[in-house]
């Protein structure tokens, strides 16, 4: 058979961004342009300044990624690109993009759900991974434990019932005074200091064993915090970067491991932004691996937003027969496993 070249395309946050990848796995570019000093300032994203950007920078990505690729838009067999979930604005403008060039091209049009994305970076790297899988999906916007039962068959397992767990890393990263994206910052900061020196809640959702709830352990950071404020007692932000972050950890590995075990599943993978801290990736593996579980996950840049992991899962969406008419529009609420 033929190779299949895919164009992805992603914009649904503030990374703008696009890439080819061939059969799914193999990355021959990923482009990508992040927005995050422009919004720094602000301490989270702006979607207008965001959509704005998009549109700025959508078709030099694109040239891009088809020159690094050596390729053009001849070249592909089809585009793919993220509808959602994600921020209405910034994603139309992918969307838009990707249906211009399909239309322009004749090529067809695979839309994709950007977390189905973050789950298909780990076929990039790994190229003895199938189905089936569990995967713990944690994002800015999401924190989910997913079985991945079949290409593009998806069974959420678990999910967070308040904030996720990118959201909780940036909101504490905040309180600490340590800015925008908090996630990489505290994973540094965290390094310093001590995981057990401040005992943190570790929520249980009762009756849904792999369900998590952040909001009450980021109050709890927030109240200790203006305790010691009111004391004047001096913070150590490590030892409270580093117990934080112990606290989402315990609970995103152990019901991780539970569900693939409790799922028959062999392999346990981890996707989104924050499979890119430190200490998470090294106890989950430990954990997984105690359990008798194959372990993956993405190299760090695929672990952030990109268009390498859109053009993954476009494919398999692709060789499953999915099309996209002209009407595709952007579901900024998007469910998972929806086709
Ligand atoms: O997947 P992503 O790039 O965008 C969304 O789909 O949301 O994830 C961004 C999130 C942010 O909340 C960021 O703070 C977090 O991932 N993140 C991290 C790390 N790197 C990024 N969280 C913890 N440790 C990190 N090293
Ligand atoms: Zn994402």
């Amino acid at each position: 058979m033929n190779d299949v070249k895919i164009l992805g395309i992603e914009s649904s946050c503030d990374e703008t961004a696009a890439a080819i990848v061939v059969n799914g796995r193999k990355v021959l570019s990923n482009v990508i342009y992040s927005q995050v000093p422009l919004h720094t300032l602000y301490g989270g994203v702006v979607p207008e300044i965001a959509s704005r950007k998009h549109i700025e920078k959508v078709n030099q990505v694109i040239r891009k990624a088809l020159s690094d690729a050596e390729m053009t838009l001849d070249d592909v067999d089809a585009i793919a690109v993220t509808y959602g979930p994600g921020l209405v604005g910034p994603l139309l403008v992918g969307v838009g993009a990707a249906k211009a060039i399909a239309f322009a091209k004749k090529k067809p049009l695979v839309g994709v759900h950007h977390i189905e994305g973050h789950i298909s970076a780990n076929y990039i790297e790994n190229p003895d991974l199938e189905p089936p899988f569990m995967c713990l999906v944690a994002s800015g916007g999401h924190s989910h434990i997913v079985k991945v039962s079949d290409y593009g068959k998806y069974e959420i397992i678990g999910f967070t019932h308040d904030d996720a767990a990118g959201e909780a890393f940036d909101k504490v990263a905040r309180a600490l005074g340590l800015g925008y994206p908090g996630g990489p910052k505290i994973d540094k900061l965290a390094r310093e200091g001590d995981p057990h020196s401040i005992s943190f809640p570790h929520a249980v959702i009762e009756g849904s064993p792999y369900d998590f709830s952040f909001s009450g352990l980021k109050s709890a950071v927030l109240n200790y915090l203006n305790g010691c404020e009111m004391k004047g007692i001096e913070v150590n932000r490590a030892d409270v970067a580093a117990s934080f972050q112990q606290a989402v950890i315990d609970v995103l590995t152990d019901r991780s491991v539970a569900a693939a075990k409790d799922f028959g599943c062999g392999s346990l993978a981890l996707a989104g932004g924050v499979a890119a801290n430190s200490s998470l990736r090294e106890t989950m593996k430990q954990k997984a691996e105690a359990a008798g579980l194959k372990f993956y996950n993405p190299s760090l840049i695929l672990c952030t937003d990109n268009a390498a992991m859109i053009a993954s899962a476009g494919y398999y969406e692709y060789m499953r027969g999915i099309r996209d008419d002209y009407s595709l529009n952007a579901v900024p609420n998007l469910k998972i496993g929806v086709r």
